[in-house]
C-alpha cells in the first residue's frame, strides 16, 4: 500500500515538474516582444509576439467576420498581407483558392504575429464594431425558423447595407429543448426534438444575415432569421447547433453580444433586371435587398423566386404579395417542393430551380443580361447555378451568399 502511494506521489511530482519546466521553456523561447501591425495606411498598432492576427485586430476593435470563432473553417476572416509572402497554413489551403493565395490572401485566425506585418482590409470592415443588442420580440415563422428582432445602437443600424450580416456570440449554456415555447401548430414537428439538449462550455460566435427593411433600420431594429441546426438525420446523437439552439431559447429583453455589420453581398448599382432566388433562411439578405431597391425606386424588373417544402415552411408571403401590388416592376413566385394534401396549395410545385427555368429563363429574351442573387441551402444554390449555366448566364452576373453549410 505504502509502495503504491509513494508511486502516485512520485508520478504527480514528475508531472508537476515537467509542466513547470515546459512553462519556463515556453516563456524563454516565446519572447514577449512587441510586434507592429499596420492596417491599410493607418498608423501601426502594437501587439505581442505569437498573438493570432484575428485576436490582435479584435483588441483594436477591428472586428473581422469570424463565424467559426477562429477554427479556420468558415473562411471569413480574410485579409491581404502586403509584402513578403507568408506560407499558407493547411486551413488556408482548404479555404482560399490558389489565385487568392497568390494575391497574398490569408485567414487572420491562422496568422501568428512573429514580425511586423502590413495588411489590407476593405474600409467597410473597419466600420464594423462590437455592440450589444436587446431582444425586442421573437416569434416562430416555420417549425424550424425563428425571427428575432434586436434593438441595436443607431450608428450600427445606420451603417447596415442590405445584404450584410452580424456576428452573434452565445455564452456558455446548458439548455434543454423542452424549455422552448413552441406554438401549438408546430407541436407535432417538435415532438421528437423535446429530448435534445445543447451544452456549450465556451462562448461561440456565428454569422446571421440582417433581414431588416429600410423602415426597420430607421427604427434601430435588426431583424434576424434563425434556422435551428439539428443533428444530421444519420447521426442523431450529435449535439444540436451551438448558437442556433441558444437563439431558440432567448426571450424578450435578453442582451446579445454582437459585432458588425459585415459582408459584401450587395445589390449591384445600375438598372439591370434583378432576379433573386432563395430558400429557407436565405430569405434574410434577399428580403433586405428587395425592400431596399424598391424603397430606392429602382425602375428595373425585380423578381423573387422562393422555394419551400410545404405551406408551413413558407413565411413573409403576404408581405411580398403586398409589394407586388404597390410595385408593378416586382414579381413574387413561390414553388413548394412537397406540399401536403391539406395545404390547399394551388401555386407552383417542384424545386425552385425548375420553376425558375420554366417560368423565367426559358422565355426570357436575354437571361444573360440580368443580375442573379442566390441565397439558400447549398443544394439549391448548386441546382440554380446549373440552370443559369444552361441558360448561358456568365458567372460574373451571379452573386451568392454562402452560409457555409
Ligand atoms: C455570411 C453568413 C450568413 C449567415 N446567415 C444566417 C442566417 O441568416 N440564418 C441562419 O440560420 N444561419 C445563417 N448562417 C449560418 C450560421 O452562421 C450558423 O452556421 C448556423 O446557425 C449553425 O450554427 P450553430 O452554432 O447553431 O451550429 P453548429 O454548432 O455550428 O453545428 C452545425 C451542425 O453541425 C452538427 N454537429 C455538431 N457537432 C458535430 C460533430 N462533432 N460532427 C459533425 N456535425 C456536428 C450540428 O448538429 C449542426 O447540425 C450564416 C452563415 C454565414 C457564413
Ligand atoms: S474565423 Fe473562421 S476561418 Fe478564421
Amino acid at each position: 500500500m505504502t509502495g503504491v502511494l509513494a508511486g502516485v506521489v512520485l508520478l504527480v511530482t514528475l508531472v508537476l515538474a515537467l509542466s513547470t519546466a515546459l512553462l519556463i521553456a515556453r516563456r524563454r523561447l516565446v519572447p514577449d516582444l512587441p510586434v507592429a501591425v499596420t492596417v491599410n495606411d493607418r498608423a501601426p498598432f502594437e501587439s505581442r509576439f505569437g498573438t493570432d492576427l484575428l485576436g490582435a485586430l479584435a483588441a483594436q476593435d477591428i472586428l473581422l467576420p469570424a463565424a467559426c470563432g477562429g477554427a479556420g473553417t468558415c473562411g471569413q476572416c480574410r485579409v491581404r498581407v502586403r509584402g513578403e509572402i507568408v506560407a499558407p497554413m493547411p486551413a488556408e489551403r482548404a479555404r482560399l483558392s490558389r489565385a487568392e493565395r497568390r494575391q497574398g490572401m490569408h485567414l487572420a485566425c491562422q496568422i501568428r504575429l512573429r514580425a511586423p506585418l502590413t495588411i489590407e482590409l476593405p474600409e467597410a470592415i473597419l466600420g464594423a464594431r462590437g455592440f450589444e443588442g436587446t431582444v425586442l420580440r421573437t416569434r416562430f415563422l416555420t417549425p424550424l425558423i425563428r425571427e428575432i428582432v434586436l434593438d441595436a445602437p443607431p450608428d450600427v443600424t445606420a451603417s447596415v447595407k442590405a445584404g450584410a450580416f452580424v456576428s452573434l456570440t452565445a455564452p456558455p449554456h446548458d439548455l434543454g429543448f423542452d424549455a422552448i415555447e413552441v406554438p401549438e401548430r408546430f407541436s407535432e414537428d417538435w415532438a421528437e426534438l423535446r429530448a435534445l439538449r445543447a451544452i456549450v462550455t465556451a462562448p461561440v460566435t456565428r454569422a446571421y444575415s440582417i433581414a431588416s427593411t429600410p423602415a426597420d433600420r430607421r427604427q434601430g431594429q435588426l431583424v434576424l432569421l434563425i434556422r435551428l441546426a439539428l443533428p444530421p438525420p444519420d447521426r442523431p446523437r450529435l449535439p444540436p447547433g451551438a448558437v442556433s439552439s441558444w437563439l431558440f431559447h432567448v426571450k424578450e429583453g435578453a442582451r446579445i453580444a454582437a459585432s458588425g455589420p459585415h459582408g459584401d453581398f450587395r445589390a449591384q448599382q445600375g438598372t439591370r433586371e434583378m432576379v433573386l432566388v432563395g430558400g429557407g433562411v436565405g430569405m434574410a439578405p434577399l428580403r433586405a435587398i428587395i425592400h431596399e431597391r424598391l424603397d430606392q425606386g429602382a425602375p428595373q424588373p425585380i423578381s423573387f423566386w422562393y422555394g419551400a417544402r410545404r405551406r408551413d415552411d413558407l413565411f413573409y408571403a403576404e408581405e411580398f404579395t403586398a409589394l407586388t401590388r404597390h410595385h408593378p416592376n416586382f414579381r413574387f413566385e413561390v414553388a413548394l417542393s412537397d406540399p401536403r394534401p391539406d395545404d390547399g396549395w394551388e401555386g407552383r410545385t417542384g424545386f425552385v430551380h425548375v420553376a425558375l427555368r420554366e417560368g423565367f429563363l426559358r422565355d426570357h429574351p436575354e437571361p444573360e443580361a440580368c443580375d442573379y442573387y442566390l441565397c439558400g441551402p447549398p443544394l439549391m444554390i448548386a441546382a440554380v447555378m446549373g440552370v443559369l449555366n444552361e441558360a448561358g448566364v456568365p458567372p460574373g452576373r451571379i452573386f451568392f451568399d454562402d452560409f457555409g453549410s
